[in-house]
């Protein structure tokens, strides 16, 4: 798919969680600014399959395109969900919805964008996380006991399912191989807007409240992917400290909403909105 040659804005936004009566007010408000503009949601929109093709459905009409990759929320199987699927099959069934909605996953051909600073590639990564952010010298076993201690364990322990892989590790690295191979099938020449739900650097996590929380945050694996395929922005959420930082060079958009409690702490103008990342404003 090409398109945006008129103009328009690329926008993305992440972390929606609708559950919140408050977020799902906001999504209802969100809207394009122009016919041309793209949409792109780096994960978390939800964890009931029902909430998330709400939202999926309700931006797939307003957007001329949208593109969404999966959180850590939508892979949970909550108990009260009537769609009991876990793991790789909950992924599938998710990527089913959005092939009905028209709206793009990382099991699709990549999109070029060619408005407002195209062409560029949009590559939306399902990558998972490996524990590798752990305190340095700690084993996987030892970072968890760690976070245990502490009190800050990811929900993902008890909730994101990683069958059909023996761990969600595993299933991260099936994913790392999978991934790499489609993307030596892009077009070299043109740069990249890659997408992931997780940062793919670790400096991100640093500023982390608990930093036990990091070791659920990304793969040390992505360390070099915004160079070696030579991406023009990274956008990412999960961290829920929505921010613009600059890697080598290149422009690391987190683009999270996040929990109302968040908003009301951070009281930043914008966050409830998306954001540009062409035209790229960060400079204005
Ligand atoms: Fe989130
Ligand atoms: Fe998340």
């Amino acid at each position: 798919m090409i398109g945006g040659a008129g103009g328009g804005s690329l926008m993305a936004i992440s972390d929606l969680h609708v559950a919140y009566a408050e977020n799902r007010e906001i999504v209802e408000r969100l809207r394009p600014e122009s016919d041309d503009d793209w949409l792109v949601i780096a994960g978390d929109v939800g964890e009931f399959v029902a909430d998330i093709e709400w939202a999926l459905t309700l931006l797939s009409r307003r957007f001329a395109t949208v593109i969404w990759t999966p959180g850590n929320h939508e892979l949970w199987t909550p108990k009260d969900d009537p769609v009991q699927l876990r793991g790789e099959a909950r992924y599938r069934h998710l990527v089913g919805i959005c092939r009905r909605l028209g709206v793009l996953t990382p099991e699709d051909p990549y999109a070029v964008w060619t408005g407002h600073g195209g062409p560029v590639t949009i590559v939306p990564l399902f990558l998972l996380y490996d524990y590798t952010f752990r305190a340095p010298g700690a084993s996987k076993e030892e970072a968890l006991a760690q976070a245990y201690a502490a009190g800050v364990v990811c929900t993902d322990e008890f909730m994101l399912h990683p069958d059909p892989y023996p761990s969600r590790d595993a299933w991260c690295r099936a994913r790392l191989r999978e991934t790499e191979r489609r993307l030596q099938t892009r077009d070299p020449s043109i740069p990249t807007v890659l997408v992931n739900h997780f940062p793919l650097v670790r400096e991100p996590t640093d500023i982390l409240r608990y930093p036990e929380f990091a070791q659920w945050c990304g793969t040390v694996e992505t360390a070099d992917w915004h160079l070696r395929y030579n991406a023009a922005t990274v956008i990412y959420g999960h961290l829920h400290i929505p921010r613009t930082t600059w890697y080598d060079g290149v422009r690391f958009q987190e683009v999270s909403l996040g929990y109302p409690r968040e908003r009301h702490m951070y009281n930043v103008a914008g966050m409830d909105a998306p954001r540009h990342v062409f035209p790229d404003l960060s400079h204005a």
